[in-house]
């Protein structure tokens, strides 16, 4: 049975297979415009966001409105938690109106601590740490692709940060092998690189992006900037000059090997415009698949 889930760890290798495939049949019942079992009829999920959102609240609203549930969109700034309320007594009052939280927040320890005084399952909807939601998406986009998971070879270019992190849990979870490629600095927490590769995941390191890039199936970037750390700005450019998602990198992988980027991009920064514009890119079956694998995810939380 499904509960929170604040790592794309808390899911086990079954319960992932099983929400892939569930999400594909949600995707295409949807396309052919077949009836979904309202499972969250009389059901309220609240939306608690710290930052800013486009794919993730917009496709978890329309995922519970889907399944027959009533999505709140919470944002913590309009939240009496704005003006100093403890989270501790925010989440147990949540607990008591609505049946599920989604929440994006600054620091990964409010979710834990959200999750610790819920009574109701708590999903990570983007953290510091993780973005789960995120990985489930890209796993799914891959399996479309390629038509499997096991033996894909994916490169990471980039920050080896919170979509990195849950790729690289979902990689292990799922049998494709993943190179990472950061500038020094900003390589994976060591933690989750660690709990990684004792799923079982092959997961290689390294500050060559050319090693992550030379025949891979799937190249995946993140911003070079993520929310929040607009104060390192300009260090991070420099820091990072040479791990470009351009059409030169994409030409040492695999002559199948697809693109993904979670969104929002910065062209010209971490990948190019011939590149997410190009015929490998896949970002925006991505960003679609959010929503169903969301879908998935809420239909098999709702199984009690
Ligand atoms: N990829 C992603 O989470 O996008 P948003 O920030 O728009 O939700
Ligand atoms: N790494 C990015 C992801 C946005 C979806 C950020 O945290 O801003």
């Amino acid at each position: 049975m499904l509960d929170s889930i604040i790592s794309l760890a808390d899911l086990d290798r079954p319960q992932l297979w099983e929400l892939m495939e569930l999400a594909e049949q949600l995707k295409q019942m949807r396309a052919r415009g077949r009836e979904v079992e309202k499972r969250l009829s009389g059901k309220s999920v609240g939306m608690l966001f710290e930052k800013p959102s486009t794919r993730t609240r917009i496709s978890f609203e329309v995922a519970v409105w889907e399944l027959g549930g009533h999505p709140l969109f919470l944002s913590s700034k309009e939240l009496q938690l704005g003006r100093g309320e403890p989270l501790k007594d925010t989440a147990r009052v949540l607990s008591r109106y609505v049946h599920c939280v989604v929440a994006r927040v600054i620091s990964h320890d409010t979710l834990i601590e959200l999750d610790r005084w819920s009574s109701i399952p708590v999903i990570n909807a983007l953290s510091d740490v993780e973005h789960p939601c995120q990985a489930l998406a890209d796993l799914l986009t891959i399996r479309e692709a390629k038509g499997e998971l096991e033996g894909v070879r994916a490169g990471w270019i980039g920050d080896g940060n919170n979509v990195c992190h849950s790729f690289m849990l979902g990689c292990a979870l799922s049998g494709i092998s993943l190179t990472v490629a950061t500038p020094a600095g900003y390589e994976p927490n060591r933690d989750i690189v660690e709990r990684a590769r004792a799923l079982g995941g092959d997961i290689a390191l390294t500050h060559d992006p050319e090693q992550a890039a030379q025949g891979a199936d799937v190249l995946y970037t993140d911003v070079w900037v993520s929310m929040g750390q607009d104060a390192e700005r300009e260090r991070r450019l420099m820091d990072f000059k040479g791990f470009q998602l351009s059409d030169e990198l994409l030409a040492l992988a695999s002559s199948e090997c697809i693109v993904l980027h979670c969104l929002p991009a910065h062209r010209g920064e971490e990948i190019t415009d011939a590149v997410i514009e190009g015929e490998r890119s896949m970002v925006f079956e991505q960003a679609e698949n959010r929503l169903h694998a969301q879908k998935a995810l809420l239909y098999k939380l709702f199984e009690r």
